[in-house]
C-alpha cells in the first residue's frame, strides 16, 4: 500500500465530477489497490473520509472511518471502515443540522455546514455486493461531504454564511465548544 498525494482545491480533479466504477473495473487489481491506498492515505492524514477525486481519480469511490480518537474530529461516534462504490443517497431526513466541517483538499479551514441529520445510501462494497447504509449524525454528515466530492462539490459550496469560515487555529481558539 502507499500514501497518495491529496489534490487540493484548484486542482481540476476536485471539480471535474466522476464516473461510476464498472463491475469489470471493480474486480481489477488497480481499483482494489486504489481502495487500499485511499484507506492508507485517509488514515495518514487523520481524515474521517476521502473520495477518489481527492487522490486524482475521477471515479465514484469513497472510504470512511471514524474513531473517537481522531485528532481532527475527536469524540465522534465510531464508524468502522466503510468502502462505498457508486453511492447514491436514496432517502434523507428533511431536518438539517449545522456542524463544523473541514476537508483534506481545503486544508486548515473549517466552516459551519448544514447537512441532513439522517441519510440512506445505497452502493456497492469492494466485493461488488449491494449495500445500504443508514447513517445519522456525524456519519450522515461525512457521507454527504464525500458524496459531494463525487459531484465536484466541496463544503465551501454549502456554507450559508461565509462569516463562519475560520482557520483551524482560530477555530480552536474561538469556536471549538
Ligand atoms: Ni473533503
Amino acid at each position: 500500500m502507499s500514501i497518495l498525494k491529496i489534490s487540493r482545491l484548484g486542482h481540476p480533479s476536485i471539480r471535474r465530477g466522476t464516473e461510476p466504477v464498472s463491475s469489470e473495473e471493480l474486480h481489477s487489481r488497480e481499483i482494489q489497490r486504489l481502495i487500499d491506498d485511499m484507506v492508507e492515505t485517509m488514515r495518514d492524514a487523520h481524515g474521517v473520509g476521502i473520495a477518489a477525486p481527492q487522490v486524482h481519480v475521477s471515479k465514484q469511490i469513497i472510504v470512511i472511518e471514524i474513531s473517537p480518537e481522531n485528532p481532527r474530529y475527536p469524540n465522534q461516534v465510531a464508524v468502522p471502515l466503510t468502502v462505498l462504490l457508486n453511492p447514491t443517497i436514496t432517502e434523507h431526513e428533511e431536518i438539517t443540522e449545522e456542524g463544523w466541517e473541514g476537508c483534506l483538499s481545503v486544508p486548515d479551514l473549517r466552516g459551519l455546514v448544514p447537512r441532513w441529520t439522517r441519510v440512506k445510501v445505497s452502493g456497492l462494497d469492494r466485493q461488488s455486493q449491494a449495500v445500504e447504509v443508514d447513517a445519522k449524525g456525524f456519519f450522515a454528515r461525512v457521507i454527504q461531504h464525500e458524496v459531494d466530492h463525487l459531484n465536484g462539490k466541496v463544503f465551501l459550496d454549502r456554507l450559508p454564511d461565509l462569516n463562519t469560515l475560520t482557520h483551524l487555529r482560530e477555530y480552536e481558539q474561538f469556536w471549538k465548544r
